[in-house]
C-alpha cells in the first residue's frame, strides 16, 4: 500500500472515530441527564406504576453507563495508550467498574420495564453479552494478550455502543410511524432494541476478521496464523502486571 493510500485510510478512521465519539458524547449527556436530577417526572422512559424502584434501577444504570460510554472511544486512541499508559490502564479500571455496576442495575430495570417480553429478552441478552466480553477482555490482558484484549474490548465497546444506535433506531422507528400509523412503539421499541446490538455485533465482527485475522491468515500460510493473535507482548500495558513477550503483529489500532 502506498504512502498516500495509508494516509487517506488513516483520516477516513479518524473521521469514523470521530463520529463515534461525538455520539457517544452526545447520548451520554442527552440520555442520561434528565435522570442525574433525581425526579422519576423527568424519566424519558414509561415507568412501571407498580415498582416504585424503576426509576432508581434506570438511574443507578443510566450515570455508570454513560460513563463508560464517554471513556470508551479515548481507549482506543493508540497514541494516547502508548503515551499515558497508566491513565489507559486507569480508565480501563473504571470503564469495567461502570458496565458491571450498568449491567447489574439493568438487570433489574429490565424485570420490572414495561418494554414487554421481546425486548426483556433482548435487554437480558446484551447485558450476558457486555458481561462476558468484558470478563475475556479482562481475562485476557491479565495474562498479557494484548492483541486478544483489544479484539474483546471492540466487541465489548460495540455492545455499550448499542445504548447509541437503539436510539438512532428509536428516532428512525418514530418517523415511520408518521408513514405508517399502524406502527405502534411497542413494536418500534423491541425492533430497535434487538437492532441497537445485532448491528454492531455484525459491524464489528467484519471489521475483526478484515482487518485483525486477516492480515494474518495471508502472513501466516505454512504456518500457525491464529497462534499470532493470542501472542504477549508488553507493549503500551507494558508493566509486568500485564505479563511479557513478544511483539503480536495483529492489525494496529486505526486511530
Ligand atoms: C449495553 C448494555 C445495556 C443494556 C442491556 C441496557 C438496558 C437498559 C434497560 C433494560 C433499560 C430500562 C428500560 C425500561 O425500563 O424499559 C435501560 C434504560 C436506559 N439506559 Fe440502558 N442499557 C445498556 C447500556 C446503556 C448505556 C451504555 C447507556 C449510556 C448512555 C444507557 C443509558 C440508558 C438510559 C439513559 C436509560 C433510560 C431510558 C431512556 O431514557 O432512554 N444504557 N437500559
Amino acid at each position: 500500500m502506498t504512502n498516500l493510500s495509508t494516509s487517506a485510510l488513516r483520516r477516513v478512521w479518524q473521521l469514523l472515530w470521530g463520529l463515534l465519539a461525538v455520539s457517544a458524547v452526545a447520548v451520554a449527556f442527552g440520555a442520561v441527564s434528565p435522570y442525574l436530577i433525581g425526579d422519576p417526572e423527568n424519566s424519558t422512559m414509561p415507568l412501571n406504576p407498580d415498582a416504585p424502584a424503576h426509576f432508581l434501577t434506570i438511574v443507578l444504570h443510566a450515570a455508570p453507563g454513560g460513563l463508560a460510554l464517554l471513556i470508551g472511544p479515548f481507549q482506543f486512541v493508540g497514541g494516547l495508550r502508548r503515551r499515558a499508559p497508566k491513565v489507559h490502564r486507569v480508565l480501563g479500571r473504571v470503564y469495567l467498574i461502570c458496565v458491571v455496576a450498568a449491567s447489574a442495575a439493568a438487570v433489574f430495570a429490565t424485570m420490572i420495564s414495561t418494554s414487554g417480553l421481546a425486548a426483556q429478552a433482548a435487554f437480558y441478552l446484551l447485558v450476558a453479552a457486555w458481561l462476558y466480553t468484558l470478563a475475556q477482555a479482562y481475562r485476557t490482558i491479565r495474562r498479557g494478550e494484548v492483541a486478544l484484549h483489544r479484539i474483546w474490548m471492540i466487541r465489548n465497546y460495540a455492545l455499550t455502543f448499542a445504548a447509541v444506535t437503539l436510539r438512532l433506531y428509536l428516532g428512525l422507528g418514530v418517523m415511520a410511524q408518521t408513514v405508517d400509523p399502524t406502527l405502534t412503539f411497542e413494536a418500534v421499541y423491541t425492533a430497535s432494541a434487538w437492532a441497537s446490538f445485532v448491528g454492531n455485533v455484525l459491524v464489528v465482527e467484519y471489521f475483526i476478521v478484515q482487518r485483525a485475522l486477516r492480515p494474518l491468515v495471508g502472513r501466516g500460510r505454512g504456518r500457525d496464523g491464529a497462534s499470532e493473535v493470542g501472542a504477549r507482548r508488553p507493549a503500551e500495558h507494558g508493566s509486568q502486571e500485564h505479563g511479557s513477550a513478544a511483539r503480536a503483529p495483529v492489525a494496529e489500532q486505526p486511530v
